[in-house]
């Protein structure tokens, strides 16, 4: 048998990404040992606001050479504005992982977990249970246009979209896998043909293109409008959703809060191809409203990390058994602890990170 050992850059940022940095070690080293994983995590000081304080940048001009032997980046949250800017140290770091190591897919799993009050009324545990697929490299987000006529009447401005046949065709290919490889089998093309008349209509066409090649997945193309009040009043019709880089930054974040706290919202920055180090983070950012208490919640940090288990696990369209098993041993023991407790404050506990994190460690490394 093959045996390799997946070597991860941990950088835990600003704030809460520290705490939640070590609830999230603890828990993946409680997973590694379990299911027989060889997992080696190096620590980063860099990319955070302390850093740029002391040396006028967010990271070392070399980031680059440093990371790209490393099999994936777990990733804590950046930002302290009364020191930095939020725009320099995003861009001077997270934005760089994601442009340059081509993470053209933004994973975000949204579920409703018994213990946790939903937003939404009369919905229960199993009701909310989807993906949200976000294309994350190219779409409505460019740097292309301009402004001309400045300060005059004729004052105009341009932004351009791009939808490149690769760009589009490789987030539809990856959505219908992924809705193929679950049991339902259904996939929502969030769109908006109606409306934005040249790009959306080429987006439908290649997803009609892809689902050819995709006959048992179900594909349902929605407008964005509809689809959006359809995650409020009908979130159990979904289970993979894709979209284009605008529109699925909003769902992606209209689903979780569907869900309940921003403290439980995991995600993935991928590069399929593995020609890069993929990247792991929590969907919150570095909370320094309670940052230093040893009161954030650790599930979206935890969370990410059962997510890069299981992507480690996926190699050629086939799963190595033991990283989906660690996977849902992680998420198994989330939901215990969501369930009985212990809870930080945001879920209505008075329990610490720390006693959070130990629960769900123990959980995972002594099973049920
Ligand atoms: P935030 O997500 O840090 O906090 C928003 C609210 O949610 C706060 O009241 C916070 O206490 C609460 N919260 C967040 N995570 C929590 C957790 N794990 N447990 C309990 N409560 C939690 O967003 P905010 O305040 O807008 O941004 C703060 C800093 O974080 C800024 O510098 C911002 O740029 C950065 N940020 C970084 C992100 C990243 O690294 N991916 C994402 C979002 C924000
Ligand atoms: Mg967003």
């Amino acid at each position: 048998v093959d045996r390799k050992t997946y070597r991860i850059a941990a950088i835990p940022g600003d704030g809460i990404g520290n705490e939640v940095m070590t609830e999230g070690l603890k828990v993946m080293r409680a997973a590694a040992a379990r299911f027989d994983i060889d997992l080696d995590f190096v620590s980063f000081d860099w990319a955070n606001c302390d850093y740029f304080l002391k040396t006028g940048s967010m990271m070392p001009a070399n980031w680059k050479d440093l990371l790209t032997g490393f099999d994936s980046i777990y990733f804590g949250a950046v930002g302290w504005p009364d020191k930095v800017p939020d725009h320099i140290s995003l861009w001077g770091s997270l934005l760089k992982f994601r442009r340059e190591f081509d993470q053209y897919i933004n994973l975000r799993p949204v579920r409703l977990f018994e213990g946790v009050p939903c937003p939404l009324a009369h919905k229960k545990p199993g009701d909310i249970d989807f993906i949200v697929v976000r294309e994350n490299t190219e779409g409505e987000y460019t740097s292309l246009g301009g402004k001309m006529f400045e300060d005059t009447d004729r004052e105009f401005v341009i932004q351009e979209s791009i939808f490149s046949r690769i760009g589009t065709d490789r987030v539809l290919k990856f959505a219908f896998e992924l809705a193929q490889s679950r049991a339902r089998r259904r996939l929502t093309v969030a769109t908006k043909s109606n409306g934005i008349a040249i790009s959306m209509p080429y987006w439908d066409e290649r997803a009609h293109a892809m689902g050819e090649r995709f006959p048992e997945v179900a594909v349902d193309l929605q407008h964005i409008d509809i689809l959006a009040a359809r995650f409020v009043l009908q979130p159990d019709r979904f289970d993979v959703v894709v979209a284009s880089n605008l529109f699925g930054d909003i769902l992606s974040d209209l689903g979780p809060a569907c869900a309940g706290t921003i403290g439980l919202a995991p995600s993935a920055n991928l590069n399929p191809e593995r020609l890069f180090p993929s990247l792991f983070e929590p969907v919150h950012g570095s909370a320094p409203d309670i940052s230093g208490r040893n009161i954030a919640n650790p599930i979206a940090m935890i969370w990410s990390g059962a997510l890069m288990l299981n992507f480690f696990g996926e190699t050629a369209g086939h799963q190595r058994k033991n990283f989906r098993e660690a996977h849902d041993a992680v998420l198994l023991a989330i939901e215990q602890v969501l369930r009985n407790g212990p809870r930080t404050p945001d879920l209505g506990g008075a329990a610490s990170t720390s006693d959070m994190g130990d629960a769900i460690a123990r959980l995972v490394s002594d099973g049920d």
